[in-house]
């Protein structure tokens, strides 16, 4: 992604960067890794490992990319973990606040969100075991992780895997796997603590709600389903929040693939949400994922799906897609059954996405998610 601008002397200067920083987490390693793409060269170098205590299978950057929250995977106590950002490849550790209210402590942190509008307020949950907790973490003035100031409970057999706020932060949505089901907070604008609008089933017997990510006008709100290997679409009533189903699902699998052979990972909106992408993962690591991506109306509906194009790897527990947040062309891929981080990129006419670069990173615990870091 470059701009010229022809001076007069016809000589090309470029007024945007052409290599992006990525942070990529682990499952296995105490590592933070930092990666570069040049978008010109198609290259995906390691420049930096960060050691830390503990490893995370999820990390997300505060509004300002000024921290990294992250899970406390690897931890022996459930746990979440804040670092500062001086930079890329400047990851200093600040704090660590223990997962609040009565769950059992062999579960595992494994997702964090946070929100972009004050007072930036982080949601943290756990899997597997005794799941149905969650924690509504304040931050002090830097963003680093304060104080756990309330205590989520979801069902007892709850076990929530992933979270999206709208973009005015008045509502958050929790894609519970385990129990099947969507849930619907209202956030206060004041603490960013939570209060329950509405729980409601999957779509389907075994669907399980892994991931959900919410369009910019707040009217569609998309479900990944892991065990259905689907992607649904959710209509939401403006003032109440609550989302509810369309009827409408697109397939992560071809018909003739079974999805018990499959459990779906990640859903995610592109730079300028025209595009949704999503992506599956072979139980199996001789089964090949899938990644597909969708055109969406501006309204947010689903306009058409793509493509749905195997992935060159099961996945491992990963095949996360990762989508460049300054443009629609890239997006990055982690894996963790042998361990590599690819970029892909997404043809100009929307119809295709073939891999361009890759890192392997064979060190038995990457790669769990990325994010852009520039
Ligand atoms: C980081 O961890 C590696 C492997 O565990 C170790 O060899 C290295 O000395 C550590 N580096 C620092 C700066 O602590
Ligand atoms: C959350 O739960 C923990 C552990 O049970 C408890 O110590 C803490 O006081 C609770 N916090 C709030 C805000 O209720
Ligand atoms: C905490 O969970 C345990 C086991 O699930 C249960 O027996 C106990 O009543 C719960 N305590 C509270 C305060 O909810
Ligand atoms: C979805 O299908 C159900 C059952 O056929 C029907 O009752 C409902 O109205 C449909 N919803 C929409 C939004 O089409
Ligand atoms: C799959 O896992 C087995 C057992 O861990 C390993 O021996 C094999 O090399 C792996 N195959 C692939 C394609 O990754
Ligand atoms: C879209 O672009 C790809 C890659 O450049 C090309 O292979 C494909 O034929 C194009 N499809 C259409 C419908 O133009």
């Amino acid at each position: 992604m470059h701009i010229f601008l022809i001076v007069a002397s016809l000589i090309p200067i470029f007024v945007s960067a052409t290599t992006h920083q990525l942070i990529v987490g682990s499952f296995g390693t105490n590592f933070l890794y930092t990666l570069e793409f040049d978008d010109e060269a198609l290259t995906l170098d390691l420049i930096y490992t960060t050691n830390t205590s503990i490893s995370s299978s999820w990390i997300a950057l505060s509004y300002d990319k000024k921290n990294l929250y992250g899970t406390g995977w690897g931890s022996s106590t459930p746990s979440f973990v804040s670092y500062a950002l001086g930079g890329g490849t400047n990851i200093q550790y600040s704090t660590t606040l223990p997962l609040g209210g009565n769950c059992s402590s062999t579960t595992k942190p494994i997702f964090i969100v946070a929100e972009t509008k004050k007072p930036y307020t982080v949601y943290g949950v756990p899997f597997g075991g005794s799941a149905g907790c969650g924690s509504v973490m304040s931050v002090d003035k830097n963003g680093a992780l304060n104080q756990v100031i309330q205590n989520l409970t979801y069902l007892s057999t709850s076990g929530v895997h992933g979270m999206a706020l709208n973009a005015e932060n008045t509502f958050i949505y929790s894609a519970d796997d385990s129990a099947n089901s969507i849930w619907t907070h209202a956030v206060d604008p004041t603490s960013g603590e939570l209060e329950f609008v509405s729980r409601l089933g999957g779509p389907s017997t075994g669907s399980d709600p892994r991931h959900v990510a919410i369009h910019p006008n707040g009217k569609y709100l998309y479900v990944l389903l892991e065990g259905s290997s689907q992607v649904a679409l959710y209509s939401i009533d403006p003032s109440s929040g609550i989302p509810s189903y369309t009827n409408i699902t697109y397939p992560l699998i071809p018909s003739s693939a079974l999805a018990s052979d499959y459990w779906a990972d990640e859903v995610m909106l592109s730079a300028s949400s025209k595009y949704l992408w999503a992506t599956n993962r072979g139980r199996s690591n001789t089964t090949l994922g899938y990644i597909s991506a969708f055109l969406l109306a501006n309204d947010g509906s689903i306009s058409k799906q793509l493509f749905l194009t195997e992935t060159t790897n099961s996945g491992g527990s990963a095949n996360a897609v990762a989508t460049s947040d300054f443009s629609d062309e890239w997006v990055a891929l982690t894996d963790s059954s042998v361990g590599f981080v690819q970029i892909w990129r997404l043809s100009g006419n929307g119809t295709v996405a073939k891999v361009v670069a890759q890192l392997n990173i064979h060190d038995g615990g990457c790669c769990a998610n990325a994010v852009w870091y520039s």
